[in-house]
C-alpha cells in the first residue's frame, strides 16, 4: 500500500532526502512540537488551572497525557505512516485495502470542522498576544501597578476595531504561510524559537521565585486538593490534553505521513509530548507566582496570562525588552499551531473539491476569519448573549465560550476516540505491531490503551458530564 504513497508536500519529504534520516526524525519533532506548543500552553493551561483549583486538575491533565494524549499521538502518527497520504485518504486507503467499511474517513472530516471552529477563535487570542507586543515594547507596560495592567487589558477587550484589527493581522499570516505551503524554513525557525521561548519562560519563573508567592505556586499546582475537582473540570483537563497535543483532528496523522519506517514512533511521541508539558508547566510556575504575590484571582479566566505577565515584565529589569521578546515568541508559537489548524481545510479542498492551493486558503481563511468576528464580540458587545444558556451545562457562555466548549471538550475527544478505536479495533494487529516495533509487553501495554482505556475514559467522562448537566 505505502509503494504508492504520495507525501501531502514537497516540502519535508525533499528536505529528509537531502539531510538524511536523522534529520528527519528531527524535522518530525519540529513540525509537531510546532503544532502542539501554542497558546494552548502558554495562555490556556495556566487559567483552565486557575480556574479549576489547581493541583487536582493539573494531575488529572498529566494522567490524560500519559494514558490517552500520548497513546493517541501513536495511533495518529501510526495510522498516517501506514497510510502515506493525507488523513482524510490514509484512513480511506487502509480501510479499502482491509476492506473495512469506508465511513472512517469521517474522522478526517472531524478535524476538518474542528480546525476551522478553533482556528477562528484561536486568530482572536493571537490577535491579543499581537497587540502586547506593542504594548511591551513602546514601554506602556513598564513600572504599571496590576490595577493599570489590568485596566489595559479591559481597554482591549472593550474595542472591537482594535481586536478586529489584530485578528485579521494574525489570519493573514496564517493564510500566507498555508497558501504557499511551504513549511521548510519554518520547522527550521521552530529549533531556534521554540528554545527561546522555553528560556525566557525559565527568565520568568526565575524572576517569579524572587517575589515570595513561589512555594504557594508550587502547593497550587502539585498539592492535589481534589474537593476542588469537578466532573466538568475532569472533561476541561480531558478536552485540553488533546487540544495541547494537538490530537483528535489528525494533525498528527498528517505529519507522521512523512516519518521514514525505521524510526520509533513511540520514542519520537514521548518527545512531543513532554516538550508540551514542560512548556505548560513552565507556564503555570511564571504565572501564579505573580497571581498570589499581587492578590490577583486564580479563577480570573481567559485573560490571566494577559493580566500577570506583562506585571512581570513591568517590574523586571529590562522588562520593556523581555516582554517584547517573550510576545514576539507567543506570537511564532501560536502561528506555527495555527498554520496546522488550517492546513487540514485547505488539503481538503483541494484534494475533495479540486480547488487550487491560493483559492483555497482565501476561502477557507475567509470564513475562518468571519466566524472569529462572532468571538470579539463576544468579548464586548455579546458578552452577555448565550445562545444555549437554556441546557445547564452551557448556561453563560458566550459565542466565543462555546466554540472553545464545543472544540476542545466534545469535538477532539471524540475525534480522539474514533481513532483509538480505529487502531484498537479496526486495524490489523500485525500491521501495527510492524509499524511501532516496541517489545512485547510495551506493545500490549499501548494496545490494552487504545482498544479500551481511551475509549472507556472518554466514554465515561462524556456521560458523567451529560448526567451531570
Ligand atoms: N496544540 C495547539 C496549542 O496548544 C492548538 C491546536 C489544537 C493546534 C489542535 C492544532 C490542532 O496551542
Amino acid at each position: 500500500m505505502s509503494e504508492s504513497s504520495a507525501p501531502i508536500s514537497g516540502a519535508m519529504k525533499g528536505s529528509n532526502a537531502k539531510r538524511g534520516l536523522w534529520s528527519s526524525r528531527l524535522a518530525f519533532i519540529l513540525a509537531a512540537t510546532g503544532s502542539a506548543v501554542g497558546l494552548g500552553n502558554v495562555w490556556k493551561f495556566p487559567y483552565i488551572t486557575g480556574e479549576n483549583g489547581g493541583g487536582a486538575f493539573v494531575l488529572v491533565y498529566l494522567l490524560c497525557i500519559a494514558a490517552i494524549g500520548l497513546p493517541i499521538m501513536m495511533a495518529e502518527v501510526l495510522i498516517g505512516r501506514r497510510g502515506g497520504r493525507s488523513p482524510v485518504n490514509s484512513l480511506r486507503e487502509i480501510a479499502r485495502h482491509d476492506k473495512l467499511n469506508p465511513a472512517w474517513p469521517i474522522v478526517g472530516a472531524i478535524g476538518v470542522i474542528a480546525g476551522f471552529l478553533i482556528l477562528s477563535f484561536y486568530s482572536v487570542i493571537g490577535g491579543w498576544a499581537a497587540s502586547y507586543v506593542v504594548k511591551a515594547g513602546s514601554g506602556q507596560l513598564a513600572g504599571q501597578s496590576a490595577d493599570a495592567i489590568g485596566a489595559i487589558f479591559s481597554d482591549l477587550l472593550a474595542d472591537p476595531a482594535t481586536l478586529l484589527m489584530w485578528h485579521t493581522l494574525f489570519m493573514a499570516l496564517v493564510m500566507l504561510v498555508v497558501a504557499k505551503g511551504v513549511r521548510a524554513g519554518l520547522e527550521r525557525a521552530v529549533s531556534i524559537l521554540m528554545p527561546a521561548l522555553f528560556l525566557l519562560l525559565l527568565t520568568v519563573v526565575g524572576y517569579a521565585m524572587t517575589t515570595g508567592e513561589f512555594g504557594r505556586a508550587v502547593t497550587f499546582l502539585f498539592q492535589p486538593d481534589f474537593s476542588k475537582l469537578t466532573t466538568s473540570g475532569i472533561l476541561v483537563a480531558l478536552g485540553h490534553a488533546f487540544f495541547t497535543l494537538s490530537l483528535g483532528m489528525a494533525v498528527m496523522m498528517a505529519y507522521g505521513s512523512y516519518l521514514p519506517k525505521n524510526i520509533s514512533i513511540a520514542k519520537t511521541s514521548i518527545a512531543v509530548c513532554v516538550i508540551d508539558t514542560g512548556v505548560a508547566l513552565l507556564a503555570g510556575l511564571a504565572i501564579f507566582p505573580i497571581v498570589f504575590a499581587n492578590g490577583l484571582e486564580p479563577g480570573a479566566g481567559p485573560g490571566l496570562i494577559f493580566q500577570t505577565l506583562p506585571l512581570a515584565f513591568a517590574q523586571m529589569p529590562m522588562g520593556s525588552l523581555f516582554g517584547t521578546l517573550f510576545f514576539v515568541l507567543l506570537i511564532f508559537a501560536a502561528w506555527t499551531s495555527g498554520i496546522s489548524l488550517l492546513e487540514p481545510i485547505v488539503e481538503w479542498l483541494e484534494e475533495q473539491k479540486g480547488m487550487n492551493r491560493t483559492t483555497s486558503t482565501l476561502g477557507a481563511g475567509f470564513v475562518c476569519w468571519a466566524l472569529g468576528i462572532t468571538s470579539i464580540l463576544s468579548l464586548n458587545l455579546w458578552s452577555d448573549f448565550a445562545p444555549l444558556g437554556a441546557i445547564s451545562m452551557l448556561e453563560g457562555k458566550t459565542i466565543f465560550d462555546l466554540l472553545d466548549f464545543f472544540t476542545a471538550n466534545i469535538l477532539l475527544p471524540l475525534g480522539g476516540l474514533l481513532i483509538a478505536v480505529f487502531a484498537g479495533w479496526v486495524m490489523s494487529r500485525q500491521a501495527m505491531e510492524d509499524e511501532l516495533a516496541l517489545s512485547k509487553p510495551m506493545f500490549r501495554l499501548w494496545y490494552i490503551t487504545v482498544r479500551y482505556i481511551t475509549p472507556v475514559a472518554v466514554g465515561a467522562v462524556f456521560i458523567y458530564n451529560l448526567i451531570g448537566s
